[in-house]
Formats: C-alpha cells, structure tokens, sequence
C-alpha cells in the first residue's frame, strides 16, 4: 500500500453506529465477546449445537498435534444432510434454497425438497462412477446450480471436492488435477460470460490430454454447443445423473474426515492444496454467516456475488448459507450484462436483503456512475458485506451511501483460504463501524498485530497479522505437504506458536484492527491471490525472455494490478506493443486471464542486491511513477540509471 493510502487511513476517524432498531433485533450482541473470552471451548460446543451431530464429540479441541488441530473430537456428521436434508425433515421443503439467474437471462428457483433429489442423484452418480469416501473430485463450472449440487454430493458420499476457477487455464487446471490425483473431473460443455458463449470442456480435454488418475468427466450441458467426446471416458450429466434413484442415505463421517481441497497462490510458483475438514469448518461457517451478516432464515434473502471458485463462494454460498436454511440469489454472470445495472434490478427483483461483494466491484460501480444505482428500489438491503481485499475509505463510503441508503451497516470482513471462514470483522448490530477497518476478532476468535519479534505492538502501532489461537475452520495441512504447511505459516513466529498470516497490519488508538495488504510476495488483483513468481515462471517459460521480475502496483479499481520487468533473451528483439501483447497472452495461456500483466516492461537489467535477490521495493517505485528510493544495497548501484533512461526512452 501507498505512503498516501496509509496517511490517508491515518486521518480515517469516521465512525457509524447501528441504528437501535438494528441493535434491538440483531442476532448477536456485545456479550458474546465476553462470553467467548472466558470459555472459548464452551462458546465454540455452543456454535457446534447449530448442526445436526450424528455422534456428538467427546472433546472440543484437541491441539496435541499443533499445527494441525482436531476439532469436535469423536463427533461424526454428514455435511451435505446438514446442507440440505434436515431442512427438508424439519418441514421447510418447500422453501427456496436457491433463485438462479443465469446471464442470458433464463432463471431457476430451487426448493430445498428440490436441492435434495438433486444432490442425491448426484451422489448416486458419483457412486455408480466409482467414487468414494477419500477421493477426489475436481470441479470446473460457471455459476451454475450444478456447481453446488456438484460440491454437495461430494460432501455427501465423503469425497473431496477440488474446484478450479472457470478462468483458469488448462496447464493450470492439469496441475491441480494432478496434483491431488482426482478421478472424476465435473465440467459444462461451455459457459456464458460477457452476453457470449465460451467453450470450457475443450479447455479440459486439452489440460486433461495423457492425466493419469481421471477415470471420468462428467459433463453438464449448459449453452448446448457442440463438443468433442472421449469414447470411455466422457459422460453427460444429463443421462447419468438424471437416471438416478434420488434416495440416498448420508452416511456420518468423522469431524475431522476430509470435505475438501481449495488451491490458492503462495510465494512459490506452485500453489498450494488448502486442506479443509468437515466439523470445525462447517460450524465456523454457519456460526460467521449468522453473526456477521445477522442472517434469519425465512426472512432475508441473501447474495454473495463471489463464484465457487474461490474461498468466498464455498463458504458464503455454498456451506454456511445452506447450512443455516438460507433462501439465496446465486448469478451465473457477468456485473455489466446486459447492462450496468444488473445487480440492482435482480437485488430489486428479488428483495435482496444482505450483499456481499468485492472492494474492486464496488470500485468499479463507483467508476460506472451512482445514478446507475439510483435508478433501482433497493430498500430491501440491510447489510452490506466487503471482502477480498483491504476496502479503501472512500469505496466504504460510497457502497454505505449508494447501495445501502445510509441506513445498512457494512461488514469489512477479512479472512483467508486457509482460514476456512470470518477471522475478523465488525458485527452489524454491535459494532461502531469505521470506513476501511476490519476492527476486531469476531467472537470465539484471537488475533494480534505483532512486531518482528511477535511481540504485540501498542495501539496506533503497525507491524504483522497473526492469530494466536486455533480455530474451529482453520486449515488442517497443504495436501501432500505437510513440511511447506508448517515452513509457510508456522515457522516465521514458531517460538509463539502463532500462525503467521502474510498481512500487514495496525491498530488505530482505539486498538481496532486496519489491514493493510499482503508482506509477502502475494498480489491481490480484484481480490485474487496471485504469487509474484507465478507470473514470473510463466514468463520466463516463453523462448524470448530470459529473465523477469514482477510486482503487485497499487491500481485504482483493481487494488492492485500486475506490472512486469523482462529482459530479452539476445535473440529475441523488442517489438514494443507486439512483444507486450504476445507475453501478456502467453501468461493468460499459462496461468489464466486473470494473471495478465497490465504491464510489460521490457528492461536491459533488473536491480539486484550482492546476494542475486531482485529488489521488487525499486521496481514498484517504478511501476508506480515514483522516484527509486534507496540503492544502496544494489550489487550496482546504477542498474536504475539503466532502467528508467531505457524506459523513458521508449515512451
Ligand atoms: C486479503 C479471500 C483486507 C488478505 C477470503 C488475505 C483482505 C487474502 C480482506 C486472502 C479484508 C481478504 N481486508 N484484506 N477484508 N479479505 N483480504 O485466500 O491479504 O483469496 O490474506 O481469501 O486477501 O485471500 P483469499
């Protein structure tokens, strides 16, 4: 983040009490936090007490085995019949679990009684492919109602769902797949995004060319365009699904028995397998959707605009939501088709009542004009979420004036892939909130900001994010890993024993927490995790380049956008604008779009200190129009004199 965005966080002192009426309905009052405190165990068996236990546990935690705890000891539960099943049993059938919107327009109500033949015809599936309790299942869908029914009958039968973002590419969608040897890969023939038609299973079949471990693909039609077909190995959802008895019997796993595999981006150019469990992970994830979004079943309708891909859509549409009954707005596409308004006229439509969005979208309505909103009865909403990516005072502002009418409370809440669920956030009817503040560990939660030597700092002091209690979601392990589990996120403060989240961090005077974006080499880009050298091995993979060097610029709609240094292999010479391009595509092709560069910058050399370590804090001096700062560590100290001469030569 910028010296500006911290001075300007700095002065931040506006803060915005619920209304009493809030306060005086709300789900979760300022006790909790007092409770919680004194027994964390005994808050966290009460949250328990939401779900349906086949076997209760004999010990809530059980952190013997540190940095890998167990949660609900000697419980057992089936997640999915949590999900959906024992709605039904308790008489709300008929309820809508899910209103589908597709982008071109066509919709699809699900009842819960609806969700359950659906996932149980799913699971029955599974089963006659052969899949069972322990293996994995990797996922690659639009935001359709398959996509959830496809998550949930995986949960049901006790396999580990792997869902791979639609966006990305086939070399990456391969490395998943091979990385947790999945057997059976779930995928549409295409999907619709922008108001077209874009294929998805020819991206598979071409990532899934000589895959070993998968068995099967089984393929939901959803934009009907033609597709090739692998004799033996591909099946429609259609005829297989649909075929199928829609009674299944959920058998109990154990708390700690696997739910499911979720990649994300790390320093290193491999991403890893966050490794999630079934108990602690479901409890925290309907506790965290009831408390923080004061969410009441029957009443609110509520929408997450994230997509399964990410963390966002498996805990905030898919299991906390369903978990606790609720009726919700699922949206196959994009914000801006057919038009800006999209998201307000389905909010209207529906009645949207709690939305939870993204920083870089609300950017992006703010770029797009507030008379688009205006024009849209969205009287229904009563709280506003924000996650992904530290919100900006200014975007907080507008979201709580435009789209909340001044009268919604905005929950900024952070959390990771790792950990499972809500770390820290305001509660809506408890909470004074402050533009740009995440504020405070949600009840039954610690964290800390802590120097170098993780000691605590005092407030109005900076320094790093940890948490230095376990959680019932937190991660269980990187699959396969386990040594770069510990290495990542347990050796940097091992001596505390806390887990170190990768988060710059401070608290203001009143000792509320401000995050203030990744310390590692992470990039945030529209709120999508994306590692430096990702890009970087992306880039160095192309014939022309032989060396790069990336870094993460702040971007004013997108947090922060991609910028990357290379230098030219002798053979290769500078066509400007056409190598740009060309390297741009080749990372989309290796990555996914999301991973393109916004820049290219194309150098004679890169900063290096003696040791051979690039010095990305100069290059993002550049890449962000500021003078380098100090070079004294430089091997040479007028590589930048290079550098900028080259650069200003070629604009
Ligand atoms: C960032 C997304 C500030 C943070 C749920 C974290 C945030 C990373 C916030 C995790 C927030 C997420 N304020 N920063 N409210 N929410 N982040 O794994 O840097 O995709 O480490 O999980 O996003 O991204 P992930």
């Amino acid at each position: 983040m910028s010296n500006d965005a911290l001075s300007n966080l700095s002065s931040e002192t506006r803060s915005f009490v619920p209304s009493a009426e809030f306060v005086a309905g709300a789900n979760v009052s300022g006790e909790w936090y007092e409770r919680a405190g004194v027994d964390r165990e005994g808050f966290w068996a009460e949250q328990a007490g939401r779900l349906s236990w086949e076997r209760g546990w004999d010990r809530v935690l059980d952190w013997s085995g540190a940095p890998v705890a167990r949660w609900f000891v000697g419980g057992s539960l089936n997640v999915a019949y949590n999900c959906v099943d024992r709605h039904v049993e308790a008489g709300f059938a008929d309820q809508v679990a899910i209103h589908w919107v597709g982008e071109p327009g066509d919709r699809r109500d699900l009842t819960y009684g609806q969700l359950r033949v659906e996932v149980c015809r799913a699971a029955n599936a599974l089963v006659s492919l052969g899949v069972g309790s322990g293996d994995r299942v990797a996922i690659q869908l639009p935001m359709i109602p398959e996509a959830i029914v496809a998550m949930l009958a995986c949960a049901r039968i006790g396999a580990l769902h792997s869902v791979v973002f639609g966006g990305f590419s086939p070399a990456a969608l391969r490395s998943r797949v091979d990385d947790a040897a999945a057997k059976v890969v779930i995928t549409s023939d295409g999907q619709y995004r922008r108001g077209k038609a874009a294929p998805m299973k020819a991206n598979v079949d071409e990532a899934l060319a000589g895959a070993e471990s998968v068995e099967t693909v089984l393929v939901v039609r959803r934009t009907g365009d033609e597709v090739s077909w692998v004799q033996g190995r591909d099946v429609w959802w259609h005829e297989v699904v649909e075929a199928q008895s829609d009674s299944h019997t959920a058998e109990a796993f154990d708390a700690e028995h696997p739910l499911f595999i979720l990649y994300t981006s790390g320093t290193t150019g491999k991403p890893k397998g966050i490794l999630h469990t079934s108990g602690g992970y479901l409890t925290q994830a309907a506790y965290t959707h009831h408390a923080v979004f004061d969410h009441r079943a029957g009443e609110d309708v509520y929408w997450c605009t994230a997509d399964i891909g990410w963390v966002t859509g498996h805990t905030y549409i898919v299991y906390g939501p369903l978990a606790n009954r609720a009726t919700q707005v699922v949206y196959e596409g994009t914000p801006n088709t057919p038009h800006e308004g999209r998201h307000w006229e389905i909010i209207a439509e529906h009645k949207v009542s709690i939305y939870y969005t993204a920083p870089t979208l609300i950017r992006t309505f703010m770029k797009w004009g507030a008379d688009i909103p205006a024009r849209y009865d969205l009287s229904s909403l009563r709280v506003l979420g924000s996650v992904g990516e530290p919100i900006n005072p200014e975007a907080w502002m507008w979201y709580r004036e435009h789209i909340g009418g001044e009268r919604c409370p905005v929950v900024d809440t952070w959390w990771q892939t790792e950990t499972g669920a809500i770390m820290i956030s305001p509660l809506p009817g408890v909470t004074a909130a402050k533009p740009g503040s995440a504020q405070r560990a949600l009840p039954g939660i610690s964290a800390k900001v802590v120097d170098d030597q993780g000691v605590e700092v005092p407030p109005g002091g900076g320094g790093y994010l940890v948490l230095d209690e376990p959680w019932p979601a937190m991660l269980r392990g990187i699959w396969g890993d386990e040594q770069r589990f510990r290495d990542t996120y347990w050796s940097r403060f091992a001596e505390q024993g806390f887990y170190f989240a990768g988060d710059g961090a401070k608290y203001d005077d009143d000792g509320d927490i401000w995050l203030l974006g990744r310390v590692d080499d992470v990039m945030n880009i529209s709120g999508h995790r994306i590692s430096t050298t990702e890009v970087e091995s992306a880039l160095v993979s192309h014939p022309d380049v032989a060396e790069a060097a990336v870094v993460g610029a702040t971007d004013p709609t997108t947090g922060q956008g991609i910028v990357a240094f290379v230098i030219l292999r002798g053979t290769a010479t500078d066509h400007g604008t056409d190598t740009a391009t060309t390297l741009r595509n080749h990372v989309a092709t290796e990555i996914g779009p999301i991973a393109k560069p916004r820049q290219i910058l194309v150098v004679p050399e890169l900063p290096k200190t003696r040791s051979g370590k690039i010095m990305r804090r100069l290059l993002r001096d550049i890449a962000e129009n500021r003078e380098p700062g100090d070079v004294t560590t430089l091997a040479d100290t007028t590589v930048m004199d290079h550098i900028t001469t080259g650069l200003n030569k070629n604009t």
